[in-house]
């Protein structure tokens, strides 16, 4: 541990970023554990992403997370990468190791945690459908088929972006890609990777894929349940989750990359949840 003149600095980069949660979650993770450490979070300006790691690095920075839109940056940037971050074209953690940034994504096994974890949601044998297959989704496949679920349909507007995922992952288990309108029947788990909820929209998803006993994931999270999450229930969706565990969970992992302290995260998804609440 550092003294009080050196703490260790750490932070998350993105554009936007005012409303990160990450400073409050680490800061969290850093008391629950007695770990002495700064966590801010920077705004960074579109073209000078590989200056403001390098003026972190310089000014003792320890490590990053890496959000919207950096993520593909940040992999490039990596001298060093993890099989999780090679696998998901992304990274959002990075740490200053021997004058070099090593790349790695938490994303994955954060998704994985909250859903198998703090959700008992059992993926072995089950039919998958994951909504959208843009950076989020591909991020979270490799830990999802790890599982052995039975099959993993990726549905999206534009097929072949699905399409090339299906390519990329088809040798970690069964992977199709559809377009919504060809989706048939109904599904074990339904995961929403779309940004749709950002705009308070919804995937053009059919109704019959929600059965009495489906579960619904949507990675993105809100104070209010999310317009996914609301259309799920009302067709009787079995349980209905957000993805605030999913973030805690991915910065856990970071936090145990940097600091190899693994934090208890129930009690920081509890706090957090209260503070979306109260805004
Ligand atoms: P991210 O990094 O968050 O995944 P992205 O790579 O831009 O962002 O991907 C966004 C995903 O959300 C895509 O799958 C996109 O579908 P298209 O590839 O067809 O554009 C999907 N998406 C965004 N808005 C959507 C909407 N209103 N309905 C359905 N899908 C949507």
């Amino acid at each position: 541990m550092s003294s009080a003149q050196t703490i260790d600095r750490y932070a998350v980069m993105g554009n936007p970023i005012a409303h990160s949660k990450s400073p409050v979650i680490h800061q969290l993770f850093a008391e629950q554990t007695q770990q002495q450490l700064s966590y801010e979070a920077i705004l960074v300006d579109a073209d000078h992403f590989n200056q403001a790691v390098t003026d972190f690095a310089a000014s003792g920075g320890r490590g990053l997370n890496i959000t919207v839109p950096f993520k593909q940056d940040a992999w490039q940037l990596a001298t060093l990468r993890s099989e999780r971050a090679e696998r998901a074209g992304a990274v959002n953690t990075l740490s200053w190791i021997n004058a070099q940034w090593q790349g790695d994504n938490t994303d994955g096994v954060g998704l994985l945690r909250d859903l198998t974890q703090n959700n008992n949601i059992d993926i072995k044998d089950k039919r998958l459908l994951v909504l959208g297959a843009g950076g989020a989704v591909r991020g979270v496949l490799a830990p999802l088929l790890a599982e052995q679920p039975e099959s993993i349909i990726i549905a999206n507007r534009t097929v072949t972006k699905a399409e090339t995922l299906t390519e990329l992952f088809s040798d970690s288990g069964n992977v199709q890609a559809s377009s919504y309108e060809d989706l048939s029947g109904s599904f074990d788990l339904v995961i929403n990777g779309t940004a749709a909820s950002l705009q308070g929209g919804l995937p053009p998803v059919p109704e019959h894929c929600i059965a009495l006993a489906t579960d619904c994931y949507d990675m993105m999270y809100a104070a209010e349940p999310t317009p996914f999450m609301s259309w799920a229930t009302q067709l009787g969706a079995n349980k209905c989750m957000d993805g605030l565990g999913m973030l805690v969970e991915q910065a856990a992992e970071s936090f145990f990359i940097w600091r190899q302290v693994r934090p208890d995260t129930q009690p920081v998804i509890n706090a957090v949840r209260d503070i979306i609440l109260s805004v």
